[in-house]
């Protein structure tokens, strides 16, 4: 096969073949088809996309380029969930212990934050003593055991993804639906995901500006978890503004800890009682969305969630009795309120700006290398669609520094003002299944 014959195919729009994805992509992780040939080889399937059968193949391909985690020691149908990006969400700590109640097993692997995206990881080292290097076996014995664990990213996943990644960063190709589709779905599947459940953002804070392309996205992702045996649901969810009210690493935890006794945000709470029945129902515990949503409510009020939040901090080394009382987590030196410069309701409350004023604070990594404060942050008192009183707090700032002036300037531009009562964008726009 000579690749040169391979670009000029998808050039002209023709279908490859199952045997000519997996060439390309078995062919470019190892070095032998150069960056000049993949670049053009990419710019093609930007202009002439690929059909279901290609994008499941490359999926696949890219899948088994690397490590693949083997879960089959985990009884049950292992659900993953993957969420395309925001700011102050929290979902993942709130939905684990949530569906695991519901005896879903939750095998996580998850990442660290990079810029004003938060990651999971990064969350859970804000309660003393957690620790996410679990040993094959000990993460399979705590999945089977209290049906919850979450590691950190290790092994050689996906090598073709993060090489293809990297390239389409500088070739103009990183924003191509059945491109973005097989790259996530592929580092879900080798992280040996049954069944999958995708939040996929859209707003000004995401990836996918608007619903349609959101929605064309979640399909493409869809299809592709359908076409490879792996049962797939996705929602539509905005993200114009943060997501519940705390931004931050350990608030955020206290904030997913409130939600599971039931006091949480009321967008939080929706997001996790509509992703958790979708994961639920893939997970074969319910027939319905509605069922998965009973058992769910259910499981929040007679305190079963939030015990096996307890018993999954204590298995990885943390100290349970944060739970019971969240000041036990990292606290920072200083609390400051935001007061309002401005009077009127909130039209528009920027994601992006609001993450990145937290992570000026420390919150987030400006670099790979930054190192992060767990305690600091900003919690939200108001949202799009409020009222607000000049001089009155919009939001409370919590900080290891009295410098605030940068992150306070970025919290007033991020806001916008009317004199109208405005109405609210709804939290989820679409649910795919
Ligand atoms: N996130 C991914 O993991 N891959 C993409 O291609 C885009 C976003
Ligand atoms: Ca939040």
């Amino acid at each position: 096969m000579r690749m040169v014959d391979l670009i000029e195919k998808k050039r002209d729009g023709f279908e490859l073949s199952t045997e000519e994805i997996q060439h390309i992509v078995t062919g470019y992780t190892a070095g032998d088809i150069p960056d000049y040939q993949m670049s053009a080889f990419l710019m093609a399937i930007y202009f002439k996309n690929m059909t279901d059968r290609e994008r499941a193949d490359l999926t696949l391909a890219m899948a088994g380029s690397g490590d693949q985690i083997d879960l089959s020691a985990i009884d049950g149908i292992k659900v993953d969930k993957h969420s395309t990006g925001g700011v102050g969400d929290t979902t993942t700590l709130v939905l684990g212990p949530l569906v695991a109640a519901c005896g879903v097993p939750v095998a996580k692997m998850s990442g660290r934050g990079l810029g004003h995206t938060g990651g999971t990881i990064d969350k859970l080292e804000a309660i003393e003593g957690f620790h996410v290097e679990l040993s094959t076996e000990e993460f399979i014995k705590q999945v089977n055991d209290i049906k919850l664990a979450v590691i950190g990213q290790s092994g050689n996943l996906t090598p073709a993804d993060k090489k293809l990644y990297a390239l389409r960063d500088v070739t103009a190709t990183v924003n191509s639906i059945p491109l973005i589709a097989s790259s996530i779905m592929s580092k879900k599947i080798a992280a040996g995901a049954d069944a999958i459940v995708l939040d996929v953002k859209t707003g000004e804070g995401a990836f996918m500006k608007t619903a349609e392309d959101a929605k064309e996205l979640a399909h493409a992702m869809v299809g592709i978890g359908n076409a490879t045996g792996r049962k797939t649901m996705a929602i539509i969810s905005d993200m114009s503004q943060p997501l519940g009210f705390a931004i931050g690493n350990a608030l955020e935890v206290k904030e997913a800890i409130e939600t599971l006794q039931g006091n949480g945000p009321e967008d939080l709470t929706e997001l996790c009682l509509v992703l958790g029945s979708q994961m639920v129902v893939v997970g074969g515990k319910a027939e319905t969305l509605e069922e998965a949503r009973g058992m769910l409510e259910e499981v929040i009020a007679n305190g079963k969630a939030l015990e096996i939040m307890k018993q999954f901090i204590e298995n990885q080394g943390g100290n349970p009795a944060i739970v019971d009382d969240v000041n036990l987590l990292p606290q920072a030196k200083y609390v400051n309120e935001v007061p309002s410069e401005e009077e009127g309701y909130i039209s528009f409350m920027e994601a992006d700006e609001i993450g990145t004023a937290a992570m000026v604070l420390g919150a987030g990594r400006a670099t790979k290398e930054s190192e992060i404060d767990l305690a600091v942050g900003i919690v939200l008192k108001k949202k799009v669609g409020d009222f607000v009183k000049k001089g009155e707090s919009i939001a409370t700032i919590y900080s290891n520094t009295e410098e605030l002036a940068e992150c306070m300037k970025m919290i007033y531009n991020s806001i916008e003002y009317t004199s109208e009562p405005v109405e609210k964008t709804p939290l989820i726009s679409a649910l795919i299944t």
